[in-house]
């Protein structure tokens, strides 16, 4: 009975936030009228900010009222909208003026949706990638081509492509997230067979995530109002709160994906990835939250059953699946030094060589800061990284994978050549 009911909770928790493939029109595209003009405001962000008129576009808009929504999706979009025109109201003369206050007009309702949600008045993960896409032509197929975003942020093909693949691969994950119940349910049921065909779903979905990781050409930073120099204060929301408030900003280390596998694998993170991380999770709607913390307290763990039954196949099957992970992890690693840790690095060289050329200048304008200003040139983030994948590896039952060391040599040789350009 208490199986029955533990994987009834956790079907339960995945209906709520998991994409059907099937019926994949989750995300609400429209609002109630009366919100109109937030939803054309937003739509619009992109063209505002170009002509550096959206605060005062802002500052013309009503103060609405938040109770004519009434479903979880109308508010998933509503929080959408809101941190789309706030990241733009920041943001609009970039990192040089900054606002310190939110006006009213978006800060009460923004705050309102957010308590309503149990999210963070701020754009994360589930606004930007799980809220924001929909089909083109709604019987076509769930690709690149055939998917559009709702609302976008100034940057054109390269946000569409770095909010769209991270859907992808969340897409990818899908199979593997429903398999874990699976996987739960047969490790109480002593059921080895179970367990090994639920661990092989859960490898080849991981590697579906990688393999649609590789669609992604471009960055995209999401702003934060914590540890951000050019906000040091954090952002007054005005009519909610007159001291500042600080938020992290989107990160897919806000899906729950990862999230969920390193705790039915047993991934123990070590003290400062581990606190990063698990900040992230009050980034998540709740429900996700609830998901991983499930599946962390399911007894006994699968890592102790796996080691107690010591069947080959089990063993191979549960190794597999820490080597995907691992590999995703390479691979994300790998992105990251090449769309910031090198351009950043690059940049800082030049602006220390103090040069300023034309082509130089490029370079630089064109480097993501966001890295570099956190005072470490991306060390502390290539580090956070690292030491979440060489913990995944750890936990294999054959030992720590020998692909790590392998995916450091590339990683070092890649970023040593593109710097001695
Ligand atoms: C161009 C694409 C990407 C870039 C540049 C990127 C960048 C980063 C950075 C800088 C971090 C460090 C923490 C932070 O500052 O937020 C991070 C963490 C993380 N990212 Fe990404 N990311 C990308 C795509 C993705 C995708 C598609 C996923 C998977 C859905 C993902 C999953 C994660 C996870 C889970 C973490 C936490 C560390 C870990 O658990 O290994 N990222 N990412």
């Amino acid at each position: 009975c208490g199986i029955q009911t533990r994987t009834q909770q956790l079907s339960f928790f995945m209906t709520l936030f998991l994409v059907d493939a099937k019926s994949p029109f989750v995300s609400k595209t429209e609002l109630p009228k009366y919100y109109q003009p937030w939803m054309e405001t937003a739509r619009n962000v992109p063209k505002l900010i170009d002509s550096h008129s959206l605060r005062t576009h802002i500052h013309q808009m009503p103060l609405l009222e938040t109770h004519f929504m009434k479903s979880h999706r109308e508010l998933r979009l509503a929080h959408l909208a809101l941190s789309v025109m706030t990241m733009g109201y920041v943001w609009q003369e970039g990192d040089r003026d900054t606002v310190k206050v939110l006006p009213r007009i978006l800060a009460v309702p923004y705050c309102e949706v957010s308590q309503r949600l149990g999210l963070p008045p701020i754009l994360t993960h589930a606004d930007a990638v799980l809220a924001n896409w929909k089909k083109k032509d709604p019987q076509g197929p769930l690709d690149m081509e055939n998917l559009e975003l709702l609302l976008s942020l100034p940057g054109g093909e390269s946000v569409r492509g770095f909010f769209l693949v991270t859907m992808l691969v969340e897409l990818a994950a899908v199979p593997g997230v429903k398999a874990i119940p699976k996987v739960i349910a047969g490790v109480r049921q002593g059921e080895v067979a179970t367990v090994t065909r639920a661990l092989d779903s859960i490898s080849l979905a991981i590697n579906g995530m990688k393999e649609a990781f590789k669609l992604m050409h471009g960055v995209h930073l999401c702003c934060r109002w914590k540890d951000n120099p050019c906000m040091a204060e954090g952002l007054v929301y005005e009519g909610v709160q007159a001291e500042p408030m600080e938020f992290s900003g989107g990160s897919a280390a806000q899906s729950s994906l990862l999230h969920c596998f390193d705790e039915l694998l047993g991934v123990k993170h070590e003290t400062k990835s581990g606190t990063f991380l698990t900040r992230m999770r009050d980034y998540m709607p709740p429900a996700h939250k609830q998901l991983i913390q499930d599946i962390s307290s399911h007894r006994p763990s699968l890592r102790d059953f796996v080691l107690e039954r010591n069947n080959a196949g089990l063993v191979s099957a549960f190794d597999r699946c820490v080597s995907q992970l691992v590999s995703f992890r390479s691979y994300h690693i790998n992105v990251v030094s090449r769309f910031i840790a090198v351009p950043a690095a690059r940049a800082k060289q030049l602006r220390s060589q103090d040069q300023g050329s034309e082509p130089d200048q490029a370079i630089i304008g064109k480097a993501p800061t966001a890295l570099e200003e956190r005072g470490t040139g991306g060390s502390a983030i290539m580090s956070l990284l690292k030491t979440a994948r060489d913990q995944t590896s750890n936990v294999t039952i054959h030992g720590p994978l020998s692909s790590t060391k392998t995916s450091d040599l590339t990683l070092i040789s890649e970023l040593s050549s593109r710097l001695s350009l």
